[in-house]
């Protein structure tokens, strides 16, 4: 535990990575957005433009989406292979209980992340608003997970310290055929390797008992989420959006798909009345870094990668290829 803290302190701010960007509620003046037909381009720039958001801030919209499944699953399938879970392989659904998960319900969901009790916690997530009629409601919530965590880490090292290093148990029991809990040791609520902020997993809602907590870590620990859940719940951090089929805005010109990294942005949304049809799927983490690898090399190669070409002899990479 020591140990552990000591590396916090000496870890650099939240993230390491240079290329990403930390954001706030202002990120509503200009959200990462391609364009649906950018996304689909056979030439693959406009998907990696898409994907190449997604590193950056986590998150992206493609608008112009036609409001139908097939046009949504084929947008998903651009990433990669997709991610078959108990809620099956892609997602149409409403608000019937058809599965014992709140997002089959009319509930709000304060900001979580998906999946938080797998082993390996779903990659990217794609949805999309197909239809909401009669009622209104259902603004979409998205949140920065590592932002909240870099203010986190700013006012309450303490509290950082006990996210990142208390295992937290979590489970999935909705349906009588179903019991996930994660295989190896539970993960903390922040996933950190050699001192760097690597996955946010954070979902009340699917927190077992916390049952590991020594005496004295009791309080502080439950303080700890209590500072994390105000800092996660700000104005400054939140970020909401009325997404809607019909959407006609200057930003968000039509129908808009919605891709998070759920390692890193959380999600939400508030409560809604009428029908609200939404449709979606997962990718692996692996498979949208696969993607991202391959078309950076076509599109924006490192030097190393770059300078080596010219002796490349396996798939188009030479031996000095950084990933080989
Ligand atoms: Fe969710």
């Amino acid at each position: 535990m020591v140990v552990a803290a000591l590396q916090l302190l000496r870890s650099p701010p939240v993230p390491a990575a240079k290329h990403r960007i930390l954001w706030g509620s202002k990120i509503l003046q200009d959200p990462p957005t391609v364009t649906h037909a950018e996304a689909m381009a056979e030439d693959d720039r406009g998907l990696f433009k898409w994907l190449s958001n997604v590193d950056k801030f986590g998150f992206c919209f493609i608008s112009g989406v036609p409001a139908t499944p097939e046009a949504t699953e084929e947008l998903s399938r651009r990433i990669g292979f997709l991610r078959e879970t108990q809620y099956g392989t892609f997602w149409d659904f409403t608000s019937d209980l058809a599965k014992g998960d709140t997002a089959y319900t009319t509930l709000a969901l304060g900001a979580h992340t998906d999946t938080t009790y797998f082993t390996d916690p779903c990659g990217l997530q794609l949805f999309h608003l197909l239809e909401h009629t009669g009622g209104t409601g259902g603004a979409t919530l998205l949140v920065d997970g590592f932002y909240v965590a870099s203010i986190l880490k700013e006012l309450h090292l303490d509290a950082y310290e006990l996210l990142s290093t208390v295992p937290v148990p979590t489970h999935a029991a909705g349906e009588p055929e179903a019991l996930y809990t994660p295989s190896t040791r539970q993960t903390p609520v922040l996933k950190h390797e050699d001192g760097v902020l690597v996955q946010v997993r954070w979902n009340n809602d699917d927190r077992s008992v916390i049952r590991n907590l020594k005496p004295d870590q009791v309080e502080p620990w439950y303080e700890a989420i209590r500072l994390w859940y105000k800092l996660l719940s700000s104005p400054d951090s939140e970020y909401w959006v009325q997404l809607s089929p019909r959407l006609l805005t200057p930003i968000l010109p039509s129908s808009c798909g919605t891709v998070v990294d759920n390692h890193r942005v959380l999600h939400g949304r508030s409560a809604f009345t009428g029908k609200r049809r939404m449709c979606g799927a997962y990718t692996g983490m692996d498979e949208y870094r696969s993607k991202l690898a391959v078309l950076s090399e076509r599109f924006a190669p490192d030097p190393v990668t770059a300078d080596t070409a010219a002796r490349a002899s396996v798939n188009g990479r030479s031996v000095w290829h950084p990933a080989l």
